[in-house]
């Protein structure tokens, strides 16, 4: 495969992407290493009428993204449709059950079919690859797949969503609410018109299902992943978090124990000094840590047309190399689920806002409720904020398991003084 002179490319999608990766193609046909030229055979999206910002009138139109996975003039299969089922994975699964290549930068289909994908492109003796996946045109796929192989990863954590990492970084600069900050992403095109896959952190959490599997050698495992999005930060806690030297994001981990494999999405503070906290707007960064090599940190563009391209075309140049290794580290045949970690195996630190009456005794019933559940406070603030409808009360924890905080959270809830239920961020 890898003496061809050139590779006949299947594009299917012609969207941000898919328009990205034919104007990369139409300038750069020959930017592979492999000394081989990739030229666009066929294309399909949904119209062929739609204008798009790349000429696609003297390219073979499909009408069914299915027909040109199995036509035979073309050598390899760019999936750019999105979505975990329908159209995108049907075709996938028939490019690589005739033998074809098969790039992709969906990752909905990967988190969540990866396993039973890589078993058929292993049955088939052809390559799977999704570098755009995960984090756009930052290599964070290949730096797990094929960089850190002489390691041992025992844990990934980052900012894997550039629409909440532009979400929070917005707010914070120009104390605009969520809702007025999501409705500008909106208008600019950063936040799709349905959000819900962005600030709900389920793409973070198809995105660190991914890494999770390509870092520990296991099936991607998107069920068992814990996922809290930001729709519920509120100004009034970014301020606070500030104010006690720490910035809000959101962060999607990824860590190996002897209990098993944890895969969490949730909002987190970082310090101000820490990489994630000063990773702002639509940023992507990612950091592992290897047994060996110990901690690499990696950012940039998590999405875009010509970053997300360049990744794909990453994969067609591997594709042309022709190297063929497991898709998620092992055969398929023996990768396994991850098996979730157990909240009272997980320990951490974490801030907690009240938001109180001002009244005597509010501070002491707070602190025995704490010292009774078992936490232990690291910091405390007390601070009226106008506008905030009572009076704020900030506390920071050490380190505890996360079934204590739980219940330390639950009793603070019942507390006669409290005007709206207790707001606990992890710390991360
Ligand atoms: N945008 C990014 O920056 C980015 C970054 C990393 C990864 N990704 C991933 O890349 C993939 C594509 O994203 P995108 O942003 O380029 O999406 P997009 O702009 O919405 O484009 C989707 C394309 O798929 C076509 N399509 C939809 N349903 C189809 C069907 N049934 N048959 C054939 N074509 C169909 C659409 O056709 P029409 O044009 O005719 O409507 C469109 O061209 C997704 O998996 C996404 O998660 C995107």
């Amino acid at each position: 495969m890898s003496a061809k002179s050139e590779w006949r490319v299947g594009v299917a999608g012609l969207g941000t992407v898919g328009a990205g990766l034919l104007n990369f193609l139409s300038e750069r046909s020959d930017f592979a290493p492999a000394g081989a030229g990739a030229r666009v055979t066929g294309v399909s999206a949904r119209s062929r009428s739609r204008p798009r910002p790349v000429d696609i009138s003297n390219l073979p139109w499909f009408d069914d993204p299915v027909a040109l996975a199995a036509s035979d003039e073309i050598d390899v299969f760019v999936e750019l449709i999105g979505g975990s089922d329908g159209p995108a994975k049907i075709a996938v699964e028939t490019a690589l059950k005739a033998g074809k290549p098969v790039v992709t930068a969906n990752k909905a289909l990967i988190a969540e079919h990866g396993a039973e994908l890589a078993a058929i492109a292993e049955a088939a003796g052809v390559p799977l690859l999704f570098e755009a996946a995960v984090m756009g045109g930052t290599p964070a796929v290949k730096m797990l797949r094929e960089a850190m192989v002489g390691d041992e990863v025992t844990a990934v954590a980052g900012i894997l969503n550039g629409t909440c990492n532009y979400i929070l970084t917005e707010m914070e600069a120009s104390g605009r609410s969520f809702a007025e900050v999501l409705a500008e992403a909106q208008r600019l095109g950063y936040a799709e018109a349905d959000p819900t896959m962005d600030i709900g952190g389920f793409d973070a959490a198809h995105k660190i299902t991914i890494l999770a599997a390509l870092a520990f050698g296991c099936a991607p495992t998107y069920g068992a992943a814990e996922i809290e999005g930001v729709e519920a930060i509120e100004l009034l806690d970014i301020r606070l978090a500030k104010d006690l030297g720490y910035r809000i994001k959101l962060v999607a981990s990824a860590a190996r124990s002897d209990g098993g494999v944890s895969v969490r999405v949730h909002p987190a503070l970082a310090p101000h000094e820490h990489p994630l906290a000063r990773a702002g707007g639509a940023l992507n960064a990612l950091f592992i840590e290897g047994a060996r090599i110990g901690r690499i940190f990696i950012q940039g563009p998590g999405a875009g047309a010509g970053p997300t391209a360049a990744a794909v075309a990453a994969d067609i140049a591997d594709v042309m190399t022709g190297a063929v290794r497991p898709v998620f580290q092992k055969p398929a045949g023996e990768l396994k689920a991850f098996t979730p970690v157990d909240a009272a195996h997980t320990h951490g630190r974490a801030y907690i806002r009240l938001l109180v009456r001002d009244e005597p005794g509010v501070i002491a019933a707070v602190s025995e409720t704490l010292a009774e559940a078992g936490v232990s406070i690291d910091s405390f603030l007390q601070k009226p904020v106008e506008g905030a409808g009572g009076v704020p009360i900030v506390l920071t924890t050490h380190a505890v398991a996360e079934k204590v905080l739980t219940e330390a959270v639950r009793r603070m809830a019942a507390l006669p003084a409290l005007l709206e239920p207790p707001r606990m961020i992890r710390i991360a």
